[in-house]
C-alpha cells in the first residue's frame, strides 16, 4: 500500500485477525480496514486456519469467498464468535461511528449476534469524542420526506450517480448532523422513529479496538 494509512489499517487488521482462533465463525466487517482484515483472515486460512465466516455487505462478502474463506448465509446463523470491522470514528469509550461505507445496518445486526466485536483503525479515526462525523441513518425509501424532516435540516440525502444511494437492504440513507454531546440519547431517539432501520451510532456493540498509528498498534478494551 502507498497511503502510510494503509499501513495502518493493514497493522490493526492483522491484529485483530490474531485473535481468531480454529473452529471460530467470524463476522467481517465492510470498508478499506475491514477490507484488510478479511485479506489478512483470507492468508491465515491459506495457512491452514479452519474457520467459516459471515460478511456485513456483498462487497466484503465476494471478496472473502475469492480468498477461500467459507461462508455462510448470516440468516441462518444464531451467534458470531468474533466480528472485526472498522469505523469512522471511535473514542476512549468505544463508543462508534459508522456507516461512511453504506453498511451500519447489517454491521450492527451481525455485531448485535456476536459474542466479541472488535473495531480496526487507522489513528486518523481517533477521536476524544464522537461528533465530528456526519451520523448515517437508514430509512424507508417509502417514507423518506418525512423521515428527513423527522431527522432535521442537518441530513442531507446519500445520493450516487444522481439517484439516491441504496443499500445492499433496498433501503436508502439519510446522513445527519446530530448534536452528540450525549450520543446515548441521540440514538434513542433515532431508535423510537418509525421508518428508521438502523443507524451508525455504536455505543454499546463495540468491546475492544485495534488502533495503528504509524506503524504502532494500541489496544482499547471495553
Ligand atoms: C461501512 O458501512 C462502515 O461502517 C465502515 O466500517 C466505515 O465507514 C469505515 O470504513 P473505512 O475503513 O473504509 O474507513
Amino acid at each position: 500500500p502507498a497511503d502510510p494509512a494503509d499501513f495502518d489499517k493493514a497493522a490493526a487488521g492483522r491484529a485483530a485477525v490474531a485473535e481468531v482462533q480454529d473452529g471460530m465463525l467470524v463476522g467481517l466487517g465492510t470498508g478499506s480496514t475491514a477490507t484488510q482484515a478479511i485479506r489478512a483472515l483470507g492468508a491465515r486460512v491459506a495457512q491452514g486456519l479452519a474457520v467459516r465466516a459471515v460478511a456485513t455487505s456483498r462487497a466484503s462478502e465476494a471478496l472473502a469467498r475469492q480468498l477461500g474463506i467459507v461462508m455462510l448465509d448470516f440468516a441462518d446463523v444464531p451467534r458470531v464468535d468474533l466480528t472485526i470491522d472498522g469505523a469512522d470514528e471511535i473514542d476512549d469509550r468505544l463508543y462508534a461511528v459508522k456507516g461512511a461505507g453504506g453498511a451500519m445496518l447489517r454491521e450492527k445486526v451481525v455485531a448485535a449476534a456476536s459474542d466479541r466485536m472488535v473495531v480496526i483503525a487507522d489513528g486518523s479515526k481517533r477521536v476524544a469524542t464522537i461528533g465530528a462525523a456526519r451520523v448515517p441513518v437508514e430509512i424507508l425509501p417509502f417514507a423518506h420526506a418525512s423521515l428527513m424532516a423527522a431527522l432535521g435540516e442537518g441530513a442531507v440525502l446519500r445520493m450516487q450517480a444522481n439517484a439516491p444511494y441504496l443499500t445492499d437492504n433496498g433501503n436508502w440513507i439519510a446522513d445527519g448532523r446530530f448534536d452528540l454531546h450525549d450520543p446515548v440519547e441521540t440514538a434513542a431517539w433515532l431508535d423510537t422513529i418509525p421508518g428508521v432501520l438502523g443507524h451508525g451510532l455504536f455505543l454499546t456493540e463495540v468491546d475492544g479496538a485495534y488502533i495503528a498509528d504509524a506503524g504502532v498498534v494500541s489496544r482499547l478494551e471495553r
